[in-house]
């Protein structure tokens, strides 16, 4: 195989490209950048490659800082910045092909399709894989396409209260509040009816003990029989399929108990409707040892609550873009190529990043890692909680940790305030936490902004684990300090 040799410009040229920016660049960038641009700090290489710390460099300041990374930059980089592993992979897959059109296929594809149907639980095991170029929306498209392609008259799809799904023109309107702050008119309203999610912390029957991500011992799952109206025949047109997060993760960290979701099995199945998951967060080993939150169920619970279609992103893809849909073989249709494609959805690249990414987890077993350290971290955060009352909740399992901060543990009134100066002061300390997005009404009124997110790649070590907790500490004091 060849190696890399420029032919128009050099080495030392090509090697700088897209490195080391100056003020004059800044400056015209500023000017010229369209979309979303809105932190003070410009990302400029790993630590160590494969390293969940990062080298930053302030835009205000013009000062270098080294920040572990609790988003893995959008809940993408389970491995790490600049994985070798990954990366070695990729520049050799580079040095073979880098692209293919849509109808045309590759090793890669043909690899990452046939592991992906390998690793999908329940009733997708050998099912049928779709991939694209660009995450997660683009899944849970082509997901309902499939779900309207094969369903015999329905029309709609029933979606949650809280959930994300994606920015473009239709998972905006599927997803829970973006439609009420964006300056255009939503795409298909009509299409994507929406009931409330069960919120085991906030429940609206009023079941206190909805703790930690359980639901109240106690409770009947009445928010259930609400909603089974709905399967049942309430919505203004026939359903196709009902789009879930098994747990939330964008809209607040909140799951669907276990036993929500095999009640939601038997009434789909009895009417027809698919159920399609997305396990764009919660996939890949986020959520600890199992691939899927869904595996876990099977696994652990002993039940099989797997759904028709599933949808992944994210960490899917090793850090290189990639989507990825699996639907269950019994599901007899497949695509015409009129009904899914784009330009470059076959990426060889991002597929042998993906193929990278899994063989790296598996082998290296990261995953236990991630349901370890997952563990470390949210025990420490337990004792926390003992001695601050604006420690609400603490959802996890695994690397995915949320927290709701509150007034206090008996109100459970949310602590927007608090949320927003940890996220600033973890910023002055070397620390980057993630946000849960705002929780709005239909007008754009916020409701709740009050969820910290615990989520660095998944390769971190015991010591960056205890880090974490200790500038948890440093900074919910300091923040507390500061707004009081
Ligand atoms: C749960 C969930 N679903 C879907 C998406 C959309 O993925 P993408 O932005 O890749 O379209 C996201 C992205 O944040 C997500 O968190």
């Amino acid at each position: 195989m060849v190696d890399f040799n420029p032919k128009i410009i050099s080495k030392e040229e090509l090697s700088s490209i897209s490195a080391g920016v100056n003020e004059e660049d800044l400056l015209l960038f500023e000017e010229h950048c369209l979309n979303v641009h809105y932190e003070s700090n410009v990302f400029i290489e790993a630590k160590e490659p494969g390293s969940p710390w990062v080298v930053v460099k302030n835009l205000k300041s013009g000062e270098f800082s080294e920040m572990l990374d609790c988003t893995s930059q959008n809940w993408v980089l389970a491995l790490g910045f600049a994985n070798p592993d990954i990366n070695y992979a990729v520049s050799e897959q580079m040095k073979r092909l880098t692209h293919v059109k849509s109808s045309g296929t590759s090793p890669a594809r043909i690899k990452f399709v046939n592991k992906l149907a390998e690793l999908a639980p329940g009733r997708l095991k050998d099912g049928r894989v779709h991939v694209n170029n660009s995450g997660g929306g683009a899944a849970i498209e082509a997901a309902i396409k499939l779900s309207l392609i094969a369903s015999k008259e329905g029309e709609q799809i029933l979606t949650f209260q809280g959930a994300y799904h994606g920015n473009s023109l239709a998972m905006i309107t599927a997803s829970h509040p973006i439609h009420s702050v964006t300056r255009f008119r939503p795409f298909g309203l009509d299409v994507f009816p929406r009931v409330p999610q069960p919120y085991c912390y906030r429940c609206l029957w009023n079941y206190k003990e909805g703790l930690y991500g359980h639901k109240d011992p106690q409770c009947s799952m009445e928010c259930f029989e609400l909603v089974n109206k709905y399967l049942t025949g309430l919505t203004s047109r026939r359903l196709a399929a009902v789009l879930l997060e098994p747990y939330q993760g964008p809209g607040g960290h909140i799951p669907f108990p276990p036993e929500y979701l095999e009640k939601l099995k038997e009434i789909c199945d009895d009417e027809k409707i698919f159920r399609i998951y997305d396990e764009c967060q919660t996939g890949v080993w986020r959520t600890g040892k199992y691939f899927t939150l869904t595996e876990r169920y099977e696994k652990e619970l002993n039940i099989d609550v797997s759904p028709d279609m599933m949808c992944f992103t994210k960490a899917i893809g090793g850090g290189f873009p990639l989507g990825a849909m699996i639907a269950s073989k019994k599901i007899r249709k497949r695509f015409s190529p009129s009904e899914d494609h784009t330009t470059f959805c076959n990426t060889p690249i991002s597929l042998t990043a993906g193929l990278a990414s899994i063989k790296v987890i598996e082998k290296a077993k990261y995953g236990e890692n991630c349901e370890e350290r997952g563990k470390q971290i949210t025990k420490r955060l337990k004792e926390l909680q003992e001695n601050y009352e604006v420690i609400g909740d603490i959802r996890g399992p695994g690397l995915f940790i949320g927290i709701e901060m509150v007034k206090d543990q008996t109100s459970r009134e949310p602590h927007s305030e608090l949320m927003n100066e940890m996220l600033a002061e973890g910023m002055r300390q070397n620390i980057l936490f993630g946000p849960s997005m705002p929780y709005m009404t239909t007008t754009g009124k916020i409701l709740m902004h009050n969820l910290i997110k615990i989520k660095p790649p998944i390769v971190i070590s015991k010591e960056d684990a205890e880090y974490i907790c200790d500038k948890f500490e440093d900074v919910l004091k300091a923040s507390l300090n500061k707004i009081k």
